[in-house]
């Protein structure tokens, strides 16, 4: 009884991890940062930012970019909005689901700052 309950929080545990993992489509995030410019500063692997005070986003966790550039998205009053003058503007035309989907993508993308899972 005590294996089986193991094997089924096992299983469970693996559904959660592909869930979160399949929220974005990995492809039309290539294409997304792509059209919007986001290469431009971030750089094409998202590791070389054209200035040092640009972050490194390969291989961040998913949920957390997603978390800032709704952050970004943010009306002027709202109490949790991220405050920048050039990510406020370049977050602004993405859609729910654009996030989703660079958010997916950068976070495929092999990063030299992350501790690996
Ligand atoms: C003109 C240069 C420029 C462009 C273009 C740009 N970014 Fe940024 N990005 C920055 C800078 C500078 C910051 C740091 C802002 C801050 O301090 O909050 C940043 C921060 C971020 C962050 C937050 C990272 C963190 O850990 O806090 C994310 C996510 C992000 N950018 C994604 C994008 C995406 C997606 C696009 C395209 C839609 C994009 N950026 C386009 C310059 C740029």
């Amino acid at each position: 009884m005590k294996n089986f309950l193991l094997l089924v929080s096992a299983a469970m545990s693996l559904l959660l991890a592909t869930h979160c993992q399949a929220g974005g489509d990995i492809n039309a995030g290539k294409i997304a940062v792509e059209k919007y410019g986001c290469v431009a500063c971030h750089g094409a692997d998202f590791n070389t930012p054209i200035d040092p005070s640009y972050p490194k986003l390969a291989g961040q966790h998913a949920d957390y970019l997603a978390h800032t550039l709704v952050a970004y998205q943010r009306d002027f009053k709202a109490p949790n909005r991220r405050v920048n003058a050039i990510m406020n503007g370049q977050a602004k035309p993405l859609s729910s689901k654009d996030i989703q989907n660079i958010s997916a993508y950068i976070h495929n993308l092999p990063g030299s700052l992350v501790v690996r899972k």
